[in-house]
């Protein structure tokens, strides 16, 4: 797979927004604007890191914006945005990837879809930009008065990121350093290389103004957070493994249970059926059904991510707690996240697993199963 970079930057002093802070440091849904942004592609499966392009007097607001983060050192921007990437590209000459996008820190809402298309465009052309249709009439004026109508056919607003095979985009950019270009499609252009037009979004918009982050804090307002609560328990029986949150774990029994008996993630699944008021386990697969003998949890757990899906919900967080004497579960706890993390096509940093005895108390104290509780918390649209 290409390695790719995403470069965001973010030196810019923003001056048509006019507060007391550039921008990309602003609140956004509890959030300072240049996290979420990060976050869109640190979250990409197909982006390896991300690079930074700050101004040097914003030092301690960015380290306080991404405060435990992954993510490359910042580096310096200039007083243009073209200087700004260039000097981003410039800081990865070691790192050698095939690919960057180069983004704007003031467009939190970027999806992964949108990434995804600019990365699938590039694997035939060097370069690749995320457009919209033009849909209004467009005018040209003069001194308050119209002096033409220009035909909107072929025209279309561009957007980031802007992808490149990383040499050639360097290349350009140093051959036309200063030339005044506002986007770097503009530079490939110069340079003659071919850049493809895939499909942008509305919703990836420019804060740029007071009004705009008004507009895009409303996205926020309507949502509510629903929490749900879950609680499994299995008996132990004849066996030589159990199946723990995804994780098959040989072990001197097994579970006994209808499926697979994955106390974990039946937890979790209930948690999450709770949450968005989907009833329980039992009522989408009944026990009784033989459709779901022995069937992988990972199947109810992806229906239950499906629901979500289905009512417009965004999972912010899944925390599941096993309760057993053995097995050990903390050499496992991280292909657990993985697993339940893969299963519905989160990031690994909302899913946790944790363990704990119950010091010898009660049946999961005296080893005649394993209990697990999980707790979700999940945004949904508030008219849903
Ligand atoms: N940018 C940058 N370095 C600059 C200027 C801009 O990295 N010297 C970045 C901004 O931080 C922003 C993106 O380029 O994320 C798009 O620029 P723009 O929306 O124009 O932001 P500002 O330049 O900050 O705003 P303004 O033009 O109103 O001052
Ligand atoms: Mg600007």
């Amino acid at each position: 797979m290409s390695k790719c970079i995403a470069v965001v930057v973010g030196a810019g002093r923003g001056r048509r927004f006019g507060a007391g802070m550039p921008k990309q440091y602003c609140r956004l849904g509890g959030w300072p604007m240049v996290r979420r942004t990060i976050l869109a592609f640190l979250d990409h499966p197909r982006v390896n890191s991300v690079r930074p392009v700050i101004h040097p007097d914003d030092k301690v607001l960015f380290d306080e914006a991404v405060l435990g983060l992954d993510i490359l050192e910042p580096v310096d921007g200039g007083d243009t945005r073209q200087e700004s990437v260039r000097l981003g590209l410039e800081s990865l000459a070691d790192l050698e990837p095939d690919l960057v996008l180069i983004h704007d820190s003031a467009r939190p809402f970027v999806d992964d879809g949108l990434i995804s298309r600019v990365l699938d465009a590039l694997e035939s052309q060097p370069g690749a930009i995320p457009v919209l249709a033009v849909s209004d009439t467009l005018k040209r004026g003069f001194e308050g008065l119209v002096t033409a109508t220009v035909e909107r056919q072929g025209l279309w607003r561009a957007q980031t990121p802007q992808g490149f095979r990383y040499r050639d985009i360097l290349d350009a950019h140093r051959k036309f350093s200063g030339a005044g270009l506002t986007d770097d499609a503009a530079i490939a252009e110069q340079a003659g290389l071919a850049v493809s037009l895939v499909a942008g979004s509305e919703e990836n918009l420019k804060v740029t103004t007071q009004d705009d982050l008004r507009r895009a804090e409303m996205r926020f307002d309507g949502r509510m957070v629903r929490t749900g609560i879950g609680f499994d328990v299995h008996r132990f029986g004849p066996g030589d493994h159990v199946m723990l949150c995804g994780v098959r774990i040989p072990f001197t029994a097994g579970l006994i249970g209808h499926s697979d008996a994955d106390v974990g993630l039946h937890a979790l699944c209930d948690a999450i059926f709770g949450a968005i008021g989907e009833g329980d386990i039992g009522s989408h697969f009944p026990p009784e059904d033989p459709e779901w003998r022995d069937a992988p949890s990972e199947t109810f757990l992806r229906r239950a991510g499906e629901l979500v899906a289905a009512r417009g919900g965004t999972i912010a967080n899944l925390d599941v707690t096993l309760i057993c004497e053995a097995p050990r579960i903390v050499p496992h706890r991280s292909t657990m996240i993985e697993h339940i993390a893969d299963t519905l096509d989160l990031p690994k940093r909302l899913v946790s697993v944790k363990a704990t005895t119950t010091e010898g108390l009660g049946f999961a104290g005296r080893g005649e199963g394993i209990a697990a509780q999980a707790v979700a918390t999940i945004y949904l649209p508030s008219n849903s």
